[in-house]
């Protein structure tokens, strides 16, 4: 569960980097938004809303590859970084900023 590190501090802890296998992803519910916290291969971390663009797909339970995650329903593939669905799929989801910090994920709150 994600914990909030002080009233004012729009950064929220989700857990360790670690918990996240490479190339795997985690949803948490915050404020009543689902996201989908991803980590690439090359330890790079992303937060997206867990929501496919093209028909609402849980993007958390997608494939990563690169800095792409394919979407579990109908396949297409969404930018981790941008949130935009790759051409010729037309659309975008909301991007969420992370940072990671002596492991720990930090997610801005929405
Ligand atoms: S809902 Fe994601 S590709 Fe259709």
């Amino acid at each position: 569960m994600p914990q909030q590190v002080t009233e004012t501090d729009p950064w929220l802890a989700l857990g360790r980097l670690e918990e996240i296998p490479p190339r795997g992803a985690r949803r948490v519910e915050i404020e009543g938004e689902s996201i989908a916290v991803f980590r690439t291969a090359d330890d790079r971390v992303f937060a997206l809303r867990n929501r496919c663009p093209h028909k609402g797909g849980p993007l958390s339970e997608g494939i990563v590859f690169g800095h792409l995650v394919a979407c579990p329903l109908h396949n297409w593939r969404i930018d981790l970084e941008s949130g935009e669905a790759v051409a010729p799929d037309q659309g975008c989801t909301r991007t969420y900023p992370v940072r990671v910090e002596d492991g720990v994920i930090y997610l801005s709150r929405p």
